[in-house]
């Protein structure tokens, strides 16, 4: 397969901003809610774990085009960031690499402001907090005090991570990467299956530290493959290589790709747990678009020698040109791409758009189009 030419990547990017332009009046002092309905993001305060993505997508969208109108969205949102940290507005969760690195850490690193750089090392200290030193894992959801949840980590917070890698570049304070570092090592040992499959979530023994078992949240059993979750861990663990320099995270991001490429179906959109490998079983765009971006970044750290590079480049040139084939239509709708799924135990958001959705498609072009430094 052929690298996409600049001129089909120009107009794949025309698509996402021409959706974006469309969706903009709506979502400058509000943000689109984590998944639509029929097609339609109904407009959310800045409450959820999704929102850094919408300010993400401004900043991609600025980067490409220098437009005013992205930079000012995205500012004004980022305001709503630095309250959102100082109120401590839903907060409790590990969520916070995702909302405040593809906003507040962005903005301070593309525009200087000292406001959102305060917001995201506040936002790192909140997530350094999470951090269980007996079991070396983060807590992702609930309350530090509830038995329930202490000790479990999940899959994507491998996304999380690189906030604490910022926060110590920016301060020199070791221990929130020694946190990343510890959380990475426990994520790779226990939430990645040995056929190379991953759980969702992991369960650690806060009082002894010893591992537990693995269960799912999203996916379609505690032994299946959610799909979204391989590629977070795609991802995460090749930026995990990025920021610590462990080689042997190279070969395990390696190992998840091949398992997530060895179940695609023929059109190239991942369903939603791997366990479907075609048929009526819904797509999940957006995992397809993480998986893309996280072959990227793998490819970069992948020596020119390795025999699988090529294939990795192409498995992320297939997946996001298909991807194209799924866009919103341009009436009746305020999303980007559509056929995502976001929680299907819960029956929310199957077949809809999912802002990550949106971010990560349009993160995937620019890593093609460009060089480009990576906001996580
Ligand atoms: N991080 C939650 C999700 O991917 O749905």
């Amino acid at each position: 397969m052929a690298p996409p030419t600049a001129a089909e990547l120009d107009d794949a990017i025309a698509q996402v901003l021409a959706r974006l332009d469309r969706a903009l009046p709506q979502f400058s002092g509000s943000f689109p809610a984590p998944s639509s309905e029929r097609l339609i993001y109904p407009a959310i305060g800045n409450v959820e774990w999704t929102n850094g993505f919408w300010t993400g997508l401004m900043w991609l969208a600025w980067e490409l085009t220098g437009a005013e109108r992205y930079r000012s969205a995205a500012e004004q949102q980022v305001e709503s960031f630095v309250e959102r940290a100082d109120r401590r507005v839903n907060v409790e969760h590990h969520d916070l690499g995702f909302l405040y690195t593809p906003s507040a850490c962005a903005a301070w690193r593309l525009t200087g402001d000292t406001e959102a750089r305060r917001a995201g090392l506040a936002a790192a200290e909140l997530l350094l907090a999470r951090f269980d030193p007996v079991s070396g894992v983060i807590q992702a959801w609930g309350d530090l005090n509830d038995p329930e949840q202490a000790g479990r980590m999940i899959i994507d917070c491998n996304l999380n991570l690189p906030l604490l890698y910022w926060a110590t570049e920016e301060t020199g304070d070791a221990r929130f990467r020694t946190a990343a570092e510890r959380h990475l090592d426990q994520a790779s040992r226990y939430l990645v299956r040995p056929d190379a499959s991953t759980f969702h979530t992991f369960h650690m023994d806060t009082r002894t530290g010893a591992p537990s078992h693995g269960t799912t949240h999203q996916g379609h059993s505690d032994d299946s493959c959610w799909a979204r979750g391989q590629a977070w861990g795609i991802y995460g663990f090749a930026l995990g290589h990025l920021h610590s320099g462990r080689e042997d995270l190279v070969a395990l991001a390696a190992r998840l790709a091949n398992y997530f490429l060895n179940r695609l179906p023929d059109d190239l959109v991942c369903r939603w747990d791997l366990i479907f490998t075609g048929g009526d079983a819904p797509r999940d765009t957006s995992a397809a678009a993480i998986a893309a971006c996280g072959l990227l970044e793998l490819v970069r750290h992948l020596p020119l020698s390795d025999p699988d590079r090529g294939l990795y480049a192409r498995a992320a040139w297939g997946m996001t040109r298909a991807l194209a084939a799924h866009l919103t239509p341009l009436e009746g709708s305020n999303g980007v791409l559509a056929e995502a799924v976001y929680h299907m135990p819960n029956q929310i958001g199957i077949s809809e758009c999912c802002i990550w959705g949106d971010y990560f498609y349009l993160e995937a072009l620019v890593r093609m189009r460009r060089i480009w430094r990576p906001y996580w």
